[in-house]
């Protein structure tokens, strides 16, 4: 089997975090979700995987390579324009051959990885299988209603209305039929080819399409609370290791991971959270569900339930900063330059909550 990982796309709901990034190399828990998405297919068996690209292909090229630091070989599919996940899978033709293969998109992460889903399409001739998590929201999702015997009756994207609590996961397993199915299909009224009106075509076609419904979590980390979410959800289950320093003066709680070259000095760290290679706490309270990114600096300050990204300064900050996304290289500090006021540089589409 191959694998094939959706990267293109433009992230547009993930502003300002991806006007100078891809979305899908955002870390949660310190770890680029594109990363978490090459192991779970590493660990499922499968070395040989596609990944789709658009704009923000060249970043993903330099951060991916080709893939030799997880033992797979990656290969690069170039998609123009951003037509839709049925439109990757026809530009991805000429890669996937005849081969079985599972399609898994680049923002999604799902608990306990896809090994035993593997397996099961590995060992049946169904053509394809899908995988269902049922949530609360179904109407921005892809939803599949089925009937009482577990078969897929129909599948439609962001329904209104939707038929039923069932949303379609990021993780397909097809065979070569899907290509006659993209050829198929026309365009969505939002002008994409859907992935899961080409599934509707298989399930009309009499093709077999397994639903698979997935009991653990799951999270498309496409908007800002659900990078928070899936980041709470990654801290819980990753391994708590302390390969940098702390000093006496600190209490770090059981499950924090330090990694390597990190300092911690006369603070408190409260996990789960995870303090990033090269980073340095001072002075400073790191609570519950915090990841703060490789090379940070934390000094004389309160941070908890956020995630800080690569090479920020947070120092002398009165406020407990709280549920925060913090981007990469940013600065926030107390200034001691008068007139006393909030001085801000703050990109495009950044929100700012102020006590
Ligand atoms: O996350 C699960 C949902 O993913 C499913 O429930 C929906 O049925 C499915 O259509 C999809 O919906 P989204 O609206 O969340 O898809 P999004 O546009 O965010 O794209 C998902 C990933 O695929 C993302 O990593 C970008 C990439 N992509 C997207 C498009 C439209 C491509 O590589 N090429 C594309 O043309």
């Amino acid at each position: 089997m191959k694998g094939l990982i959706l990267s293109g796309g433009t992230g547009s709901r993930l502003y300002p975090l991806t006007y100078s990034n891809a979305k899908q190399l955002i870390p949660v828990a310190n770890k680029p979700i594109l990363f978490r998405v090459i192991e779970s297919i590493r660990d499922a068996g499968i070395t040989e995987i596609g990944i789709v690209v658009g704009s923000t292909g060249k970043k993903i090229k330099e951060a991916v390579g080709r893939g030799g630091q997880w033992g797979v070989n990656i290969t690069y599919i170039q998609q123009d324009q951003p037509l839709g996940l049925a439109h990757a899978v026809k530009v991805s033709r000429e890669f996937l051959g005849d081969d079985r293969f599972v399609m898994f998109l680049g923002d999604n992460v799902i608990e306990g990885g896809i090994s035993s889903l593997i397996t099961e399409f590995a060992h049946n001739d169904w053509h394809s299988q899908i995988v269902l998590t049922r949530i609360d929201n179904p109407q921005q999702y892809g939803v599949a209603e089925l009937g009482d015997d577990g078969r897929i009756i129909r599948l439609i994207e962001k329904p209104k209305n939707p038929p039923s609590d069932l949303a379609l996961v990021g993780i397909y397993m097809f065979d070569k039929h899907i290509f006659e199915a993209v050829d198929g299909i026309r365009p969505s009224a939002r002008g994409e080819l859907e992935i899961t009106d080409a599934i509707q075509w298989l399930v009309d076609h009499d093709y077999t399409v397994h639903p698979f419904i997935n009991r653990g979590w799951w999270i498309d980390t496409g908007k800002q609370e659900d990078m928070l979410e899936a980041n709470d959800l990654v801290l819980e289950e990753i391994d708590y290791t302390v390969e940098g320093y702390v000093d006496r003066d600190s209490k770090v709680g059981r499950r924090v991971c330090v990694q390597r070259g990190a300092e911690v000095i006369n603070s408190i760290v409260r996990g789960p959270s995870i303090i990033g290679e090269n980073a340095r706490i001072i002075n400073s309270y790191i609570g519950p569900f915090t990841s703060i990114g490789h090379d940070v600096l934390i000094e004389n300050s309160e941070i908890e339930h956020s995630m800080v990204l690569e090479e920020s300064n947070i120092r002398n900050i009165g406020a407990r900063i709280q549920d925060s996304l913090i981007g990469r290289k940013v600065v926030i500090e107390r200034s001691p330059i008068k007139p006393k006021a909030l001085k801000l540089t703050v990109a495009d589409h950044s929100q700012v909550g102020i006590l």
